[in-house]
């Protein structure tokens, strides 16, 4: 037909069987934004992931500990902080506490279905944008090594869940004082219940999770826990991207509250 091209042959964008325009794409809008964006913010999340973890110093200051490090397996994390926070490899161990503890919670975050479309986008261009074709010649997906490994999420799930829980004894511990005395609560512990509050929103609202609850099942009617169960899930997911960026934003400013005060930059203001 007129203003047509012949077919490319070939795969990926040269695939016979994509529309014969010759022009990439038909957007005319900034579709690059959403993806520069999304780079941007990843990137400096990693940056400043990567400073805090080899830091190795700055992460507790009583009675907070940073996320980052949590459970932290630290020697002086023993006499500091009571409970799971303690040296369970001994003062043998001399790598950060935060690059055994990471790990977990950022396989989760790296194989969540939202980051790989963010990252797959933002880094890859695998495609850069709905209906921009990618630049690569091929396509296959998440059918093949290495991808295929992100099937691995629902094990990181299990995992994220232990390290939730970790988090929110934190959370407890922050109602004590400097002195251990419990019934206070400070800036520091504010900071805390925002970021518990995202960890486990985020966590919940994941789509493994969701089908963990609601999955597998021939009638809802014959399973109402697990149906009520599945239908708060699903409505959580339905904002599993805002969740996505807003605990990752709030894990990062509790680690940061944490450094600021054990670098001595300033006291923890206590309300009471
Ligand atoms: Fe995002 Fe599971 S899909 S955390």
């Amino acid at each position: 037909p007129p203003g047509t091209q012949p077919r490319p042959s070939g795969g990926g964008v040269h695939s016979p069987a994509r529309a014969a325009i010759a022009a990439p794409h038909l957007r005319t809008d900034r579709w690059w934004l959403a993806p520069a964006a999304t780079a941007a913010g990843l990137f400096a999340f990693v940056v400043y992931s990567t400073w805090r973890a080899f830091a190795n110093a700055d992460y507790y200051a009583a009675p907070y500990v940073s996320p980052f490090y949590s459970p932290c397996l630290a020697q002086n994390c023993r006499t500091m902080h009571a409970g799971p926070n303690a040296d369970l490899f001994g003062s043998w161990w001399a790598i950060s506490p935060a690059i055994i503890i990471l790990i977990f919670p950022l396989g989760f975050r790296l194989t969540c279905y939202y980051y790989r479309k963010a990252y797959y986008r933002g880094f890859w261009a695998s495609p850069p944008a709905c209906a921009v074709a990618e630049p690569h010649k091929k396509y296959t997906g998440e059918t093949r090594f290495p991808l295929i490994l992100q099937n691995v999420h629902r094990y990181f799930f299990y995992a994220a869940i232990l390290v939730a829980g970790v988090l929110t004894y934190d959370t407890v511990l922050s109602f004590r004082d400097q002195h251990y005395r419990w019934g206070h609560m400070g800036l520091g512990t504010l900071v805390f219940l925002v970021n518990i509050a995202l960890i486990w929103t985020y966590t919940i609202s994941c789509h493994s999770c969701r089908h963990i609850v609601g999955g597998q099942l021939k009638h809802f009617s014959k399973h109402p826990v697990r149906y009520r169960a599945w239908r708060f899930v699903g409505r959580l997911n339905a904002h599993h991207m805002l969740l996505a960026w807003l605990s990752l934003a709030s894990v990062a400013l509790a680690d940061f509250y944490v450094y600021l005060v054990a670098s001595g930059v300033f006291d923890d203001p206590r309300f009471f």
